[in-house]
C-alpha cells in the first residue's frame, strides 16, 4: 500500500494529525463492548439502535434497485454488521481500516479464529430472520466467502486506496458507518473525505451512509476521547449534494434515554441511501 498524498498541499493539517494520532489508542474490544453489546445491540428491543440500523440496511439492499459484483465498506473498524445484508446481493465483500489493530480483529473472524472479541451470531441470527431465509451459519459461511479482501484505507487522501485494488470502473456499492464523522477535524474535512471516497464507487452506483447526529466525542477505548464533527441532518444532505450524490432517502433515529450510557454524546442517528451522479 503505497499512500498517495493527502488533499491539503502542505500535508496532513494540525487537524487531521492529531485526529491519526488520537486514533493509534483505539481498543478495538473496548469499542465492541461499548457499541455493540445491549442495551445497544438489544435484539429483543425494536428501539435499539443496532436493530435500527439493520433494519435500515436491509430494507436498502432488499428494495431491488442495487445490483452488481462489489460492495466496499469504508472505514470498517472491528464491526461486520454493516454488511450482512449486502453479502446477500454482492458476491465480493471489501473491507478496509485505517488501523492494523482493526484489521486483524475483522481476520480473526475471518479465519473462524475462536479469540475473538465479539460473537457475532446474535446479528447474523437477526439479519436472517429479517431476511426469513438461511440459517445464520449458511450466512456466516456465505459472508466468509465473499470478503475477498480487508485493505488499510486513509479517507483523507483524494485515493483513500491503492488504485490497483478496484477494477478501474469502482465498485458497485458503497457502505460507510460512523467513520466520515469520526475521523474529520471540521465539515471541510467531512465533505472532502466523502468526495475522496466517491472516486471508488461507479456512476449510478449506490451509497449507504451511516453515521452520528450531534456527536462531539465518543470513547474508542477508556481515556481514548476521540472529537467527532457534530452532523445535523441539513449538512449531511448538503456535503452529498456538494460530492455527486443524489439522496434516495435520509432516516433518523432518535436515541431513547437509556441508550446513551456515557461512551460519547451521540443524541441520533442517520442512515442516507444515495446514488453518485
Ligand atoms: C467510529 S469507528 C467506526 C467503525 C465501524 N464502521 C462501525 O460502524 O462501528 C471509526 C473508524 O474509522 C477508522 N479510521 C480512522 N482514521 C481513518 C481514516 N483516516 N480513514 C479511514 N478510516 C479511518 C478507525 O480506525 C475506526 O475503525
Amino acid at each position: 500500500f503505497s499512500p498517495a498524498p493527502r488533499s491539503t498541499p502542505a500535508g496532513p493539517g494540525p487537524g487531521l494529525a492529531a485526529m491519526a494520532a488520537c486514533y493509534q489508542r483505539f481498543d478495538p474490544a473496548a469499542y465492541l463492548q461499548y457499541n455493540y453489546t445491549p442495551p445497544r445491540a438489544d435484539f429483543d428491543r425494536k428501539d435499539s439502535i443496532v436493530p435500527w440500523k439493520l433494519a435500515c440496511l436491509h430494507r436498502a439492499f432488499t428494495e431491488g434497485d442495487m445490483s452488481g459484483e462489489l460492495l466496499v465498506d469504508i472505514g470498517s473498524g472491528p464491526t461486520l454488521y454493516q454488511v450482512l445484508s449486502g453479502c446477500e446481493v454482492f458476491n465480493e465483500v471489501v473491507l478496509t481500516d485505517f488501523l492494523e489493530a482493526n484489521r486483524k480483529e475483522l481476520r480473526r473472524w475471518l479465519q473462524g479464529d475462536e479469540t475473538c472479541s465479539l460473537d457475532w451470531t446474535p446479528y447474523l441470527q437477526h439479519v436472517c430472520k429479517l431476511e426469513g431465509a438461511s440459517a445464520w451459519t449458511e450466512k456466516a459461511a456465505k459472508l466468509r466467502q465473499a470478503i475477498t479482501d480487508i485493505l488499510p484505507i486513509d479517507v483523507h487522501r483524494p485515493q483513500p486506496l491503492d488504485p490497483s485494488v478496484l477494477p478501474p470502473a469502482g465498485a458497485d456499492c458503497l457502505v460507510s458507518c460512523f467513520c466520515l464523522e469520526s475521523v474529520s477535524p471540521d465539515l471541510a474535512a467531512f465533505t472532502r473525505a466523502l468526495g475522496h471516497i466517491g472516486k471508488l464507487l461507479r456512476p449510478g452506483g449506490h451509497l449507504l451512509l451511516i453515521g452520528a447526529l450531534g456527536e462531539s466525542f465518543y470513547f474508542g477505548g477508556p481515556g481514548v476521547k476521540i472529537p467527532v464533527v457534530p452532523l445535523g441532518e441539513a449538512e449531511v444532505c448538503t456535503s452529498l449534494k456538494e460530492t455527486g450524490y443524489t439522496l434516495i432517502r435520509l432516516e433518523v433515529y432518535t436515541l431513547p434515554q437509556d441508550m446513551r450510557v456515557g461512551v460519547d454524546d451521540v443524541t441520533g442517528v442517520f442512515f442516507a441511501k444515495a446514488k453518485k451522479d
